[in-house]
């Protein structure tokens, strides 16, 4: 298996500028690492949208994150989600079976907007 993993969610959308489209057109996999570290980290306030749509569905903010990662879209997605509490691994496994209508999905990009900057190399 191939497959690029790179850092992408709703707040750190980079990825779709150039990386995506070429991942689509290659057929390959991308991984989606730190996927709501950065959504929903001790400086990032839950969002109040994000919190309305999970709030409709049932589902943690986590959950609306890691389902929105996982939309239809035309490349294919994996995300690589860290959860050591159970709680938080019963939310994120939610997220295998929330669809996001396509006005939710509307609802989020506009406060979640796509970055328009090129992915940058991360070294660690
Ligand atoms: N390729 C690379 O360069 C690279 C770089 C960074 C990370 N990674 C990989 O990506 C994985 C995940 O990245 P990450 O740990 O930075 O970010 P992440 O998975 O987005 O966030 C992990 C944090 O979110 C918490 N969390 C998980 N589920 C939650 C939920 N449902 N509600 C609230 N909080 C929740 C976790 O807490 P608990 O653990 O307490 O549940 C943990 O503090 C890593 O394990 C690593 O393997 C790869």
């Amino acid at each position: 298996m191939f497959a690029n993993q790179v850092r992408y969610g709703l707040a750190t959308r980079e990825p779709e500028t150039t990386l995506a489209a070429v991942a689509a057109r290659l057929d390959t996999t991308l991984m989606a690492y730190s996927p709501i570290r950065h959504v929903l980290g001790p400086d990032i306030a839950v969002h109040d949208v994000l919190a309305a749509v999970a709030h409709e569905h049932g589902v943690s903010p986590a959950a609306v994150a890691l389902a929105w990662i996982l939309r239809p879209a035309a490349v294919r997605w994996v995300v690589v989600v860290k959860a050591a509490n159970r709680a938080h691994q019963a939310d994120n496994a939610a997220a295998l079976r929330l669809t996001l209508s396509a006005v939710e999905l509307d609802r989020l990009d506009r406060v979640f907007p796509a970055s328009g900057e090129d992915l940058k190399l991360q070294t660690f």
